[in-house]
């Protein structure tokens, strides 16, 4: 029997026509020169935020490069990103002094209440989870950051005053069946 044809991948999204043009641009300055993939890749992930895949496509095409070749270097450093970056951002530190004082039960918390995994960059949708190592709060441990504000001294022992610390910071799922969290 012969099998289906493979359904054909869905285009790149369309960019907008400025966004595109800076990008050809961008790629024209460096063009030529033996570090230009990551160059370009820096430059346009600092245009659009991330690495969107029809910028990647373009990437490819005008820099006369196979798109594997594009799309292997752009998932293999951790600096790239090929997702959108999600509204809010929610890092929890797994330093040892953070560890110690529960970072970890912490980050499986916020994982349970926002319904996501950490170091997924696209989230749920409205919120990304990340670990980081140190930040140099260590006396304040455990500690999270918050769209950029550091939370100090998180409440391990007194899971009702932590879920109300967490709640006030948003870190609650719209679609969230137990707002308290404790599931
Ligand atoms: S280990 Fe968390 S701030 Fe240092």
């Amino acid at each position: 029997m012969i099998a289906p044809p493979a359904a054909p991948s869905p285009p790149p999204e369309a960019l907008p026509p400025a966004a595109v043009e800076r990008t050809t641009r961008l790629i024209r300055q460096h063009r030529g020169r033996a570090d230009a993939l990551i160059e370009v890749l820096h430059q346009v992930q600092e245009l659009y935020g991330y690495l969107p895949a029809g910028a990647l496509a373009q990437v490819a095409r005008e820099l006369k490069l196979p798109l594997s070749r594009v799309h292997g270097v752009a998932s293999f450093y951790h600096l790239f990103r090929l997702e959108a970056p999600t509204a809010h951002r929610c890092a929890v530190c797994l330093g040892t002094a953070c560890f110690v004082k529960g970072g970890g039960e912490l980050a499986e918390r916020i994982e349970r209440r926002l319904g996501l995994r950490m170091d997924d960059a696209a989230g749920n949708g409205t919120w990304a989870l990340e670990h980081v190592s140190c930040l140099g709060a260590c006396g304040q441990a455990p500690v999270l950051v918050v769209d950029g504000q550091l939370e100090p001294r998180l409440p391990m022992d007194d899971p009702a005053a932590l879920d109300a610390r967490l709640a006030a910071l948003g870190l609650t799922a719209a679609a969230d069946p137990d707002p308290s969290g404790a599931s």
